[in-house]
């Protein structure tokens, strides 16, 4: 079903108003005991015109959290405010998901009572993670025993049935950017030799895992997953043999029957050429929905959307300063830029403050 940017689209049985998503964005403004901010119900409903929103990573667990101030799923607390988020955005028409999170080794062990961070195999990356308003390199992680595995799993089925409660319209499994679950995909960050490493099959098994307990929890429709093929985010050295890998991944994801996957092409906020790979192999391969993200605009949107490469396309940066991104486009109204000194931590300003452009006050 090809259409325009602003055409709707069904996402399985969630009707969208338009093609654009909101990417996932940290912010790095949740409270004590990584509640979501007082300030995300308006900072979400500011962009719910946005045909899906996808809510910045969101931890499935204590384990999971890598970053100071990033939200949790995992407590009543953090349930609770979640709901005042979906709430806020169903009441301007919005549709929203969850990403669900585990940073696997891209962590510190000041956020773990000094304990380091689990990771397929004892492998630091050359990263950065933001712990006491600093950026400083990652803590040596440890390799996780095999009878950890199931409570990986459980953490995401968890914290899907939490994402329910607290009025979600899905979720989708954070499987891109280096995190946990792609970790394990990479010969550079898995050296495991049991069955979660060592073959293409046995690098994917946690994140089919983790997938078809999410799917079998909330529904295969409500469920999506973000991948990133070729991307070095968070210290992934590339192998130069993704297209293998991610050719089984979206092949057995497909079987699971999910709503969508969600594609990081190139460097995420880098190069879409930063590494030569076949995008098509994969949408042919899934017979859902495929949204693309990283570094689109309007024309590029609506030329691959027009040519059938994609159904749905997701802007991230653009959205922060630009809560009406979705009229913008409409209307060819210059964007504004993000202010680089407000995007991670702090309060209402570079997060709420941002207005809407004068076009879209009139409509
Ligand atoms: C401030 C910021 C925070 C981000 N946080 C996340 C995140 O929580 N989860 C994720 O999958 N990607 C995250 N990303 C990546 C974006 O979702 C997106 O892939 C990237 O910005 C490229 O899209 P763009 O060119 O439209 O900005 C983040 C990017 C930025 C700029």
């Amino acid at each position: 079903m090809t259409g325009t940017l602003f055409s709707p689209f069904d996402l399985g049985d969630i009707a969208l108003a338009n093609r654009v998503v909101m990417a996932p964005l940290t912010r790095n403004r949740a409270g004590p005991g990584l509640v979501p901010s007082l300030l995300a119900p308006e900072y979400y409903a500011q962009r719910a015109s946005a045909g899906l929103i996808i809510t910045e990573a969101t931890q499935v667990s204590p384990q999971a959290q890598g970053y100071q101030n990033t939200p949790g799923i995992y407590t009543p607390e953090q349930v609770a405010a979640w709901r005042r988020v979906t709430d806020a955005v169903h009441a301007k028409g919005g549709r929203i998901f969850v990403q669900l999170w585990h940073v696997g080794r891209v962590s510190h062990v000041d956020l773990h009572d000094g304990k380091a961070p689990v990771a397929p195999s004892a492998i630091r990356p050359e990263a950065k993670t933001f712990v006491n308003n600093a950026f400083v390199d990652v803590s040596e992680p440890r390799a996780l025993e095999l009878d950890e595995i199931p409570g990986i799993v459980e953490s995401f089925r968890s914290s899907a049935a939490n994402a329910i409660e607290a009025g979600f319209d899905g979720v989708e499994v954070h499987g891109a950017n280096g995190y946990l679950l792609d970790q394990f995909l990479r010969e550079t960050a898995n050296a495991r030799t049991d069955a979660y490493g060592g073959s293409i099959e046995n690098r994917a098994r946690l994140l089919l895992e983790v997938v078809a307990a999410v799917a079998d929890e909330i529904g295969a429709g409500r469920t999506g997953v973000r991948l990133s093929p070729v991307s070095p985010a968070s210290g992934i050295v590339p192998s130069g043999d993704e297209q293998p890998q991610f050719n089984h991944v979206v092949e057995a994801l497909n079987g699971l029957g999910i709503a969508y996957i969600h594609v990081v092409e190139g460097a995420t906020g880098g190069p879409r050429d930063a590494a030569p790979f076949d995008y098509d192999a994969l949408r042919q391969r899934f017979g859902n929905t495929y949204i693309a993200n990283n570094g689109y605009n309007l024309e590029l949107a609506n030329s691959r959307l027009g040519d059938g490469k994609a159904d749905l396309i997701a802007f991230g940066h653009d959205f922060i300063a630009n809560p009406d991104l979705v009229e913008r486009l409409k209307t060819g109204t210059p964007l504004a830029q993000m202010e680089m000194a407000t995007i991670y931590g702090g309060g209402a300003q570079g997060y709420t403050d941002y207005p809407a452009s004068i076009a879209s006050m009139d409509a």
